[in-house]
């Protein structure tokens, strides 16, 4: 048996359908009820729904020997995993972004707002820029605006957010997209079904 934490969400909806034609179908994961875990026995596979930023500690831990997650959760948490297979879905970036008039004249700490502590500060120690990290939880944009900071760094996507607050990308740090992650012990000991799953997956992401 093969179990895999999937995210919670449209994309993971998006990613089953991938696993379902690759032939790791699970027909119960859609009957409309709230259950959680969801078991062919038939085809060897399990699946759970996670959310989406806990996908690396079910993975990581071995509660699921494989999960889906962007690539941002990899760099911020760097959960202790292989990265197998790029899914090619949920496709965005990671960006600074500010007030459309913000420049960084780099005379005073830079502040920062953002869900992604670790990202922003590797960011900004690679440019040898002092900054200010201010965590926040969510609605990242709004920091800016009311001069809680003076860039975010955050996730754009389709850029509406950002258009709609009047803030403008600054610069990309870098592409996301969802990774398909193995367990480490996992893939030691079920190499050969993973290997199977990666490679019928794979060749329906061309
Ligand atoms: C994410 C991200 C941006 C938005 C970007 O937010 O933090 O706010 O999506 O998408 P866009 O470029 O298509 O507008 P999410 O919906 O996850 O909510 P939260 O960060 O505010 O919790």
């Amino acid at each position: 048996m093969i179990n895999v934490a999937l995210p919670k969400g449209r994309l993971g909806e998006k990613i089953y359908d991938i696993f379902e034609k690759a032939g790791y179908e699970c027909p119960s994961i859609k009957e409309p009820n709230r259950k959680l875990i969801f078991e062919n026995e038939a085809r060897g596979v399990r699946y759970f729904w996670v959310k989406p930023s806990d996908v690396s500690i079910y993975v990581e831990r071995g509660a699921a020997d494989l999960g889906v997650c962007g690539k941002d959760i990899l760099a911020e948490y760097a959960p202790d995993v292989y990265e197998l297979l790029d899914l090619k879905k949920g496709v965005c970036r990671m960006a600074v972004a500010a007030k459309k008039d913000f420049y960084d004249d780099g005379a005073t700490t830079l502040k920062v707002a953002t869900k992604f502590v670790r990202v922003a500060k590797a960011f900004y120690a690679g440019k040898g820029r002092d900054i200010d990290v201010i965590k926040l939880n969510g609605s990242i944009e709004i920091a800016p605006i009311l001069g809680l900071s003076d860039v975010i760094v955050d996730i754009v996507e389709t850029g509406k957010t950002l258009v709609e607050n009047d803030l403008e990308v600054v610069e990309t740090v870098f592409p996301i997209s969802a990774r398909l992650i193995a367990n480490k012990a996992s893939f030691k000991f079920k190499t050969k079904e993973i290997e199977t799953l990666v490679e019928s997956v794979s060749a329906l992401l061309d």
